[in-house]
C-alpha cells in the first residue's frame, strides 16, 4: 500500500544564514563543507543548503523513531549519484569509518526561499519530491513537454486555470522523473499525467502518473502514485514509485 510518503517543506526563514548561503552552525558534515565551497552563485549555494536543512531535519526525525539515538545533523551525510540523485549515508562516530549509506528513497527540490525533502524505506517505492512556481510558459514550451493527452486535458479546463495546470503537470513530470531517478535527461514528454478534476489548492489531491514502456525497462510491475497541493504561489508533488521487486 503507497501512501503519501514523509515530506518536509522548510524555508530558508528557519535559519537566516541560508538565505545568504552561509550554512548554519552544526549543519553539514565535513564532506558536505568541502562540497559547499565548490558552489559558487549565491542562488544555487541558497537552493542547496535549503534542500540539505529539509532533508537533514526530515531525515533526523525519522531516525530519532528508528534508531535507539538520533544522530546529530552534521553526521547525517546527503551525497548525489553520478545522475544527481541524492541519497543518505550516516557517519559513524569514529572518523576513521566511512558514512554507512541508510536504506531509504530520498528526493530533494528547492525554489524561491524553499526547500523540499520527502523519504520512504528502500524496500517500499522509490520518492520523488518536486516544487514549482505557477509561471506562464510560453505556448511552444508547453507543447514541448506535454503530451497530447494532457495538452486536451489543459484545453478543456477554464482559461484563468491554465497556467495552474500546466506548473501541476511539470511539476508532476519532475517528480516521477526523479523518482524513477533519471531527471530530464529520462525525457519529460516520456511521463503522462492525469489530473484530477479540481486544480491543486490547500489540500492534497491524487494525481495520475503513467511513464512510457521504455522508461520503466527492467522494473517488472512498476506503478506511480502521486499526490499535488498548493502552498501559496507553488504546486507541490510527491510521487512513488513501487515496483514488484519494492513489493509495496
Ligand atoms: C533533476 C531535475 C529534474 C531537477 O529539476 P529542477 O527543477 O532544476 O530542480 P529541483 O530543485 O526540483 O531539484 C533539484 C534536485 O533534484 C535532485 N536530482 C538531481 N538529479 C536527479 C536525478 N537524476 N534523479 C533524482 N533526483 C535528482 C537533486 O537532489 C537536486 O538537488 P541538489 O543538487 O541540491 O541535491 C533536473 O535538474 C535534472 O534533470 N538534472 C539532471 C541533470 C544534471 O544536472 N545532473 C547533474 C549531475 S551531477
Amino acid at each position: 500500500m503507497l501512501d503519501l510518503p514523509r515530506h518536509l517543506l522548510q524555508s530558508t526563514a528557519a535559519a537566516a544564514e541560508m538565505a545568504a548561503g552561509q550554512p548554519p552552525a552544526g549543519l553539514l558534515h565535513p564532506l558536505e563543507e568541502t562540497q559547499l565551497a565548490e558552489l559558487r552563485l549565491p542562488r544555487r549555494r541558497r537552493h542547496w543548503l535549503i534542500g540539505r536543512w529539509a532533508a537533514k531535519h526530515l531525515l533526523h526525525t525519522y531516525l530519532a523513531e528508528t534508531l535507539a539515538a538520533a544522530p546529530a545533523l552534521s553526521q547525517i551525510l546527503i551525497a548525489n549519484d553520478p545522475r544527481g540523485a541524492p541519497y543518505a549515508a550516516l557517519a559513524a562516530a569514529q572518523p576513521a569509518f566511512p558514512p554507512q549509506r541508510l536504506p531509504l528513497s530520498l528526493s530533494i527540490s528547492h525554489t524561491g526561499h524553499w526547500g523540499l525533502a520527502a523519504l520512504c524505506p528502500q524496500q517500499t517505492a522509490a520518492v520523488g519530491a518536486d516544487i514549482e512556481q505557477v509561471t506562464r510558459l510560453e505556448p511552444r514550451l508547453v507543447e514541448a513537454i506535454c503530451t497530447p493527452g494532457e495538452l486536451a486535458q489543459v484545453r478543456a479546463r477554464p482559461h484563468d486555470q491554465q497556467d495552474l495546470l500546466i506548473t501541476a503537470l511539470w511539476s508532476g513530470k519532475e517528480a516521477a522523473l526523479k523518482a524513477l531517478g533519471a531527471g530530464l535527461s529520462g525525457g519529460i514528454r516520456q511521463i503522462d499525467c492525469t489530473l484530477p478534476a479540481e486544480p491543486p489548492a490547500g489540500e492534497w489531491a491524487e494525481l495520475g502518473l503513467d511513464a512510457a514502456r521504455d522508461l520503466l525497462a527492467g522494473l517488472a510491475g512498476a506503478r506511480f502514485r502521486a499526490w499535488q497541493r498548493l502552498e501559496g504561489e507553488f504546486v507541490i508533488t510527491l510521487a512513488l514509485l513501487a515496483t514488484a521487486e519494492t513489493g509495496a
